[in-house]
């Protein structure tokens, strides 16, 4: 986004690794292996290359019920949403988190629940997500860098959770924060810094409480990869990817707005706010259009970029009367 954001046209063939691959090249790791009643340990064999079986890493099968608010559109398929990523703590090209997330340890993982709430707690991750019913959310994902993806998220609303601890009335904004770990998160130590660490975030308790933003656990029926941000991410589909922190370990309710991550890295080109905006460019290139990540080839069309990242009609009404040219 920042440091060596490179204006492509397309993905190279060679930034994308097969996931039979991937998952070959892969150490064997131990994930979260599920979510209370909701989830069953699935393991299998995947089928390298070479022709011969390997253990296929472990993953939690999720069950969950459909959500009346998912897309329609096809879904990109999961080799790109597994090997094209941001996660700066595994390391600053698209690459690198598939290759080096899986050094990070899932479980156990606790999740702080604080600030200005009736009911602060410190929850182990189970019994975080038990009481929810788990959805399957079909998003749009848009960039800032420009590209964009549709994600079949597993999770719950961030709204449950919040209405669990009980705010306070001068509760006025959630603040997130990732994982610090630098034993086992490479961006985080030696001479190159990319982020001020933790990676931190926030929205507007009213923008947390929307029906729209979740709390995901899982990827394609699965609980989600590392690089993905397992074991627990926000998403926030009307708002640059950005916005969606992985791996939180705080939620903590403030009376102001936090510090966010790439707010403080350049004020002048990422905002509190980062609503998708075609109106609005990034001072570095147009917003007004997007690369819909393994759609086509060198010389597809790039699509409009829609409004609030097209669910404008569940959303504008949270910005009424707001410039979002100044609150970008
Ligand atoms: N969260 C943390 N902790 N660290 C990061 O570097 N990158 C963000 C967001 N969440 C990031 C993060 C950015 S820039 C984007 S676009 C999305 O994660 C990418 O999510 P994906 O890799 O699942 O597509």
């Amino acid at each position: 986004m920042l440091i060596r954001y490179r204006n492509r046209k397309d993905l190279r063939p060679s930034e994308i690794t097969p996931r039979s691959a991937y998952m070959n090249r892969r150490d064997l790791m131990a994930k979260a292996a599920g979510f209370g009643a909701g989830a069953a340990l699935a393991s299998g064999a995947a089928l390298p290359l070479s022709g011969i079986p390997v253990e296929e890493a472990q993953a939690a099968t999720l069950a969950f019920h459909k959500s009346e608010f998912s897309t329609t559109e096809p879904v990109t398929a999961r080799e790109y949403v597994t090997s094209y990523n941001n996660y700066y703590e595994f390391g600053i090209d698209k690459g690198d988190p598939g290759q080096n997330a899986h050094t990070l340890t899932t479980s156990p993982w606790n999740v702080k629940v604080e600030g200005l709430v009736a009911k602060p707690a410190d929850y182990a991750l189970e019994d975080f997500v038990k009481p929810f019913a788990l959805e399957q959310r079909i998003y749009r994902h848009r960039c800032v860098e420009g590209w964009s993806m549709v994600i079949p998220w597993v999770g719950f609303p961030l709204s449950k959770v919040l209405e669990r601890a009980e705010p306070s009335g001068n509760a006025k904004f959630v603040a997130f924060e990732t994982l610090m770990r630098p034993s086992e998160m490479p961006g985080q130590r030696g001479l190159f810094q990319p982020l001020e660490w933790p990676y931190v975030e926030g929205l507007r308790l009213d923008e947390a409480m929307h029906p729209l933003t979740l709390l995901a656990v899982g990827i394609y029926d699965e609980t989600l990869p590392n690089q993905n941000g397992a074991p627990l991410r926000l998403v926030v589909p009307w708002k640059y990817g950005f916005k969606g922190i992985k791996s939180i370990v705080r939620i903590k309710l403030v009376e102001n707005a936090p510090p966010t991550t790439w707010n403080l890295q350049n004020s002048n080109e990422y905002g509190f706010y980062s609503n998708v905006n075609p109106e609005v460019d990034h001072p570095r290139w147009s917003q007004k259009t997007e690369r819909r990540i393994g759609e086509g080839g060198l010389l597809t069309k790039r699509r409009e970029t829609l409004p609030f990242n097209g669910y404008a009609d569940e959303v504008a009404s949270l910005y009424t009367g707001m410039d979002l040219r100044k609150f970008f």
